[in-house]
């Protein structure tokens, strides 16, 4: 994210000494992304960010994948997946639900403080569907609440603290998550057609420091295991927030579903103008409450579509879905639509539209361009009979 922010304490010029009134150097870190070559920030801490005294292998959630084999078209009910008060952290906690070698899509309900997570594989791209609290970072906390997108770089410690039991949607990267190329100035800046800009996005507040020693670290990365992926645990000497002040571009923010400003048109627009953020392979859109197409002889809701060139996953979050009534699909619905297959509304759906100027509808799309595979969860909570509910309508 190339907007400059500032927290804390640091020297006027960097790379150069910083100290505490004891006269004590901080450590400055760089974190910085593609080698030295893209965004990065510099940070100041009391202590050494290397440090390690004790490593241990965490066992990561199940990461096994089958291929949606046969082809079809899926409906995953999510709320499904997890009981109430059970003590999950949103961290190990999580269920797989769909998986490629571009991204995974995990969910978790969520009433416990997480340890000290950190992923090296991507960016993390996590929606809140419901509930509030805390997330806490290395670069400073950010509050959330329902609706917020929390853009978590690759590599930032932090740990989610729950106040309300928290229903979240993980969305990760195996590449970094940022918004679209085409929103952006070639310095950054989201451009004027873009559908927000920087003051949509919270910035972590300022730094806080635990005394803490002997913390452990989660880290999910690269390795042997299902999907290319292993865990540690490091031990670490002193607590990893003891920053006192960082700068730069490359850091946690969050953005809120309700500060996209959606583009709408006579007739029924594409859903790249729904698009909020990108990674390698993968996109992810939103669906928002909007007036619809005013063309006199307009449909509102899609017309059938063969997006050869991709899966398309729709995570239903709010309201009534107009496309899909006549489905069974509510809130905590996916609906899975692979490449290969045309989708569309379900038939009733489409004249029950005309006329519409307001869809109060709430969804968060994930479209990839290499086919999905089915994990654990999403293979546990397949209502098996949605492929079937288009021809339902046609008899
Ligand atoms: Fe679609």
């Amino acid at each position: 994210m190339a907007y400059y922010r500032q927290r804390g304490s640091i020297p006027p010029k960097r790379h150069t000494q910083h100290r505490d009134n004891d006269g004590n150097l901080y450590r400055e870190e760089l974190m910085g992304e593609e080698g030295f070559s893209s965004d990065s920030s510099l940070l100041y801490h009391r202590g050494v960010p290397s440090a390690i005294t004790e490593s241990r292998p965490w066992q990561l959630p199940e990461q096994h994948t089958v291929a949606n084999s046969p082809l079809l078209p899926r409906h995953l009910k999510l709320h499904g997946l997890f009981d109430s008060g059970t003590g999950t952290d949103a961290v190990t906690g999580r269920r797989l639900v769909l998986g490629n070698d571009d991204v995974r899509i995990s969910y978790v309900t969520a009433d416990a403080p997480s340890p000290l997570y950190r992923n090296a594989t991507g960016d993390e791209c996590v929606f809140i569907e419901s509930g509030g609290g805390r997330l806490e970072t290395v670069f400073g906390h950010l509050d959330y609440g329902s609706g917020d997108y929390l853009m978590i770089p690759r590599a930032t410690t932090h740990a989610w603290v729950p106040a309300q039991t928290t229903r979240a949607y993980c969305i990760e990267g195996n590449s970094h998550i940022g918004p679209p190329k085409r929103y952006l100035s070639r310095f950054g800046q989201l451009l004027e057609h873009a559908p927000y800009c920087e003051r949509d996005l919270r910035g972590p507040g300022e730094p806080e420091q635990r005394d803490l020693s002997d913390v452990e670290v989660f880290i999910k990365h690269r390795g042997d295991g299902p999907a290319g992926l292993a865990g540690t645990v490091h031990v670490v000497p002193g607590h990893p927030f003891d920053v006192v002040g960082w700068d730069g571009c490359l850091y946690p923010y969050a953005f809120n579903v309700a500060d996209f400003e959606p583009i709408t048109g006579r007739v029924h627009q594409p859903p790249p103008v729904h698009q909020v953020f990108e990674g390698n392979n993968f996109v992810i859109c939103n669906f928002v409450p909007r007036k619809v197409d005013y063309h006199p002889l307009s449909i509102p809701v899609p017309y059938y579509h063969s997006n050869v060139d991709s899966d398309e996953v729709m995570f239903y979050v709010d309201s009534d879905y107009e496309a899909r009534k006549g489905s069974g699909i509510g809130k905590g619905s996916i609906t899975v639509h692979p490449g290969g297959h045309s989708h569309g509304p379900q038939p009733s759906a489409i004249e029950a539209s005309l006329g519409a100027e307001f869809f109060d509808e709430l969804a968060v799309m994930v479209d990839t361009f290499r086919p999905l595979r089915l994990g654990e969860a999403g293979q546990a909570c397949d209502d098996g009979v949605y492929a079937q509910s288009w021809s339902r309508g046609t008899q």
